[in-house]
């Protein structure tokens, strides 16, 4: 009797523990998604956002802050010219070439592109 209990019990054990093994599996698959591009979004948020403000009009009390939904400072800007300013740094703002991939870079300037689109 007291064998059918302990069975019992370690079936039940090990059910929660391949339950809690699956949600966790399900959780990393989400996170990082297969076969989707740079999440410029996350980087931006990560990295940008302390100085360029989350909705790219920049923080008011940093000097020289670009406005990125002002059309016309994009149209100033050429794409290489953002791309350059992000990979080796702009007056205040710090070079990202060593910790951010250039496919990434490239997902950044289409981010900051598309806040003078809305
Ligand atoms: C420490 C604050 C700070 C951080 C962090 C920062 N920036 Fe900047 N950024 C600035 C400032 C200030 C300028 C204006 C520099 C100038 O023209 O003197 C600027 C300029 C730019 C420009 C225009 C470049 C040019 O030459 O005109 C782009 C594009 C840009 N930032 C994108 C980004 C992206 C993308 C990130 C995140 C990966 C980022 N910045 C992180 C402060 C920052």
């Amino acid at each position: 009797m007291k064998k059918v209990v302990l069975l019992t019990l370690m079936s039940a054990v090990a059910a929660m523990c391949l339950s809690v093994w699956g949600s966790v599996a399900a959780v990393q698959k989400k996170a990082a998604p297969k076969g989707k591009g740079p999440d410029a979004a996350g980087l931006y948020q990560a990295q940008c956002a302390k100085c360029h403000g989350a909705d790219g009009k920049g923080i008011p009390s940093l000097p020289d802050i670009p406005n990125f939904v002002d059309a016309k400072w994009q149209a100033s800007r050429t794409d290489k010219h953002l791309t350059d300013g992000i990979n080796d740094g702009a007056g205040i703002m710090p070079g990202f070439k060593a910790t951010i991939k250039p496919a990434e870079v490239r997902a950044l300037v289409l981010y900051v592109r598309a806040f003078a689109k809305k």
